[in-house]
Order: structure tokens, then sequence, then C-alpha cells
């Protein structure tokens, strides 16, 4: 039984999360939480190992949703799980739904699998809340131009991260429940107000 809390934050590349990741770490420090900031791919010594091939080497689709299924494995068996059960919040920046938005709907990849994989390696893991961070993507490639060397997956189209948007707002609706979508175009202060808004709701702040 989980004593923790499980919270990841999702969305489309430049939907400008890691500022946002940073402050809510330290927020819930300050309340005298005990914070598990992560993220995936990565997360654990081999996971990280996995995500250097999984952002920079060609495959097939089918490999590319196996590596990341494997590096979660190993990543929820390692750190998740047993932060989860001596009562630390998680913090994780990607999880499954990145799955399902960029390799299905990315890519393609059949969902049916993706969705085996998924019971198959989560043994019924899901996030208690996700924050997606959705906005258009000719917004989010603009902010990220100026940036660094894209990997594999910045360096796709803009009809890509249409599809990677899609499959997550699908997501969302499949799961309501779950996930509370930030409306990512706003001003920085903005979004964090929406961010506050949403996790005083759930009792998460
Ligand atoms: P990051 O740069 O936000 O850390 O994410 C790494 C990249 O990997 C990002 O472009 C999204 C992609 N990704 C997938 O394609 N599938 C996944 O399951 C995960 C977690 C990330």
């Amino acid at each position: 039984m989980t004593k923790g809390r499980f919270i990841t934050f999702e969305g489309i590349d430049g939907a400008g999360k890691t500022t946002h990741l940073d402050a809510l770490e330290q927020a819930w420090k300050q309340a005298g939480h005990e914070v598990v900031r992560t993220r995936e791919p990565g997360g654990t010594p081999l996971a990280e190992k996995l995500r250097g091939l999984f952002l920079h080497d060609a495959m097939d689709p089918l490999t590319e949703a196996l590596l990341v299924f494997a590096a979660r494995r190993d990543h929820i068996q390692t750190v998740i799980e047993p932060a989860l059960a001596r009562g630390a919040w998680v913090l994780c920046d990607r999880f499954t739904d990145a799955t399902f938005a960029y390799q299905g709907g990315g890519r393609g990849f059949d969902q049916t699998v993706l969705g085996t994989l998924e019971s198959w390696v989560q043994d019924g893991l899901q996030p208690d809340l996700t924050l997606l961070f959705d906005l258009d993507p000719a917004i989010a490639a603009a902010r990220l131009s100026a940036a660094r060397q894209p990997d594999r997956f910045e360096a796709q189209d803009q009809a890509f991260f249409e599809r990677v948007r899609a499959a997550y707002l699908a997501r969302q609706q499949a799961q309501p429940a779950r996930f509370a979508v930030i409306h990512a175009d706003q001003p920085q202060a903005d979004v964090a107000a929406q961010i506050q808004t949403i996790l005083s709701q759930k009792g998460l702040l």
C-alpha cells in the first residue's frame, strides 16, 4: 500500500515544465515533506544509460517503446515504489502518458501494445495527479529554437508535436480525474497561479 504522493508533469517539448517543477519541489520541501524529484526516461543509473540511447540512437518504434518501459520498470522498482512506501512525495518529470503521447501519438505506435506494456510494467501504479502543460506546438517551438542542440524528439516537425498534443489530450479525456490541464501559453506567473490553485484544491500544497 503506498503512503506517499506521486505527481507527474507532462507536455510537449518547450511547454515550460522545469521552472514549475523547481518551484513545487521547493514548496514541498519547505512544507517538510521528503521530496523525491526525478524524471523519465531516467531516474536510476540504469535508466539514465537507457535514456542516452533512447534520445540519441536511431531505432524502430517497438524498440523505442520497449526501451522506455525497461527504464521505467527499473525506475519504479528501485526509486518510485520504495519512496512512496516510506511516505515520500515523488515529483516526476514525465511518465507513461509521455509514452502514449510520443510513441503512440507522435510515432503512431499501437496504443493497445502500449497498454499491455503499461500493465506489465506498472502493476497498477498510476500517478495521483498529472499536470498536463498544454500549448500550441508553434509557441513551444519558438521557445525551444534558441535553446540547446535538439535530441531525436525535439528535432521532430510541428505535425509530430500536433499528434503528441492530441494524444496527451485524448489520454486526459479518458482519465479526467487523474489529470489537470495547465494552459501553458499564459505568462509564467499565471501558469504558477493555475498550478497553485489545482494543488491547493487537491490538498497537495
Ligand atoms: P525531457 O527532455 O523532457 O526530459 O524528455 C525527454 C524526451 O523523451 C522528450 O522529448 C519526450 C521523450 N519521451 C518519449 O518519447 N517517451 C516517453 O515515454 C518519455 C518519458 C519521454
